[in-house]
């Protein structure tokens, strides 16, 4: 269950590449045409990412992978431990790596703080991230990181390297094919499988404790096919078009608040502690 993925699963050096390469992309005044020349020639280590990705998350896989983390099973653990936790993912000493996991879930809630938003928003963006702890778990970057999007339907054209999803198994199912697929029109995204990656995941061990429009945050802050370009209105009912007004105002948060000077994580740390507690128990299972 631990295994560790073989380096040909992990073209990345670490998935916080994959968080940079989506903010160059929605870098603010960036146009359509720049965004293009993210091809194969330019990076091609985010390119294998998106080629293992598009290819590996079928319906299966993710029907697999909910079965296997949905009912939380991986043991107890308070907020401040899996946030340590987290923090071991990425070696301190990485030159590519100029933040820490709880320097960028902290710059995240910081600015979020600074504009004055309630405190469960506040809260989300601490959290936001903590379901990369997945990659310690043993998961391939290609199922922790990377655009979400509905399978077991047909693939928006809006889904950056589109082109590698015809090495996806469920390319060759017709049923999966359609707009609406295996799902009814407007059925809401609570019944629409996701891509599995470190939204659901977060999103499953938290939802019994954060407001509605946090878990909204948490569960679609990588579905930029639908929050950025407008995609899967289809499947979405009036209810996540309301939600997601939270949504793209957290993405802002998370792409933009990088450039922001380093948190000081010492002096932050009654307020988060509070923070934390205000919410959850001691302890919640993972
Ligand atoms: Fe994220
Ligand atoms: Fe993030």
């Amino acid at each position: 269950m631990n295994a560790t993925p073989s380096l040909t699963q992990q073209p990345l050096q670490h998935v916080e590449e994959w968080d940079d390469f989506i903010a160059g992309r929605y870098r603010e005044g960036k146009g359509e045409s720049e965004f293009r020349q993210y091809d194969r020639e330019a990076n091609p280590a985010i390119a294998e990412f998106y080629r293992l990705n598009h290819a590996g998350q079928t319906l299966d896989f993710v029907l697999g992978k909910e079965k296997q983390y949905g009912s939380l099973t991986r043991g107890k653990r308070s907020i401040g431990e899996a946030a340590d936790y987290l923090n071991t993912l990425v070696d301190d000493s990485d030159p590519d790596t100029d933040l820490s996991q709880i320097e960028h879930l902290t710059q995240t809630s910081e600015a979020i703080r600074k504009d004055g938003h309630p405190r469960w928003f506040v809260l989300a963006g601490f959290l936001h991230d903590l379901g990369k702890v997945l990659c310690l778990y043993g998961e391939p970057q290609w199922a922790v990181v990377g655009d979400t999007f509905p399978v077991g339907c047909a693939w928006s054209e809006t889904i950056v390297f589109h082109e590698y999803f015809a090495e996806n198994p469920d390319a060759r199912v017709a049923e999966y094919q359609t707009p609406c697929g295996i799902y009814e029109t407007q059925c809401g995204l609570d019944q629409v499988h996701l891509s599995w990656g470190h939204d659901e995941y977060i999103y499953r061990v938290t939802r019994q404790y954060v407001p509605e429009p946090a878990q909204y945050m948490l569960r679609y802050h990588s579905f930029y096919p639908a929050h950025r370009h407008g995609a899967y209105r289809h499947l979405m009912s009036a209810h996540d078009e309301a939600m997601f007004g939270w949504v793209e105002k957290f993405n802002r948060y998370d792409l933009y608040s990088k450039g922001a000077a380093k948190p000081k994580l010492q002096e932050l740390r009654p307020y988060y502690e509070d923070l934390i507690a205000e919410f959850f128990p001691a302890e919640i299972d993972w």
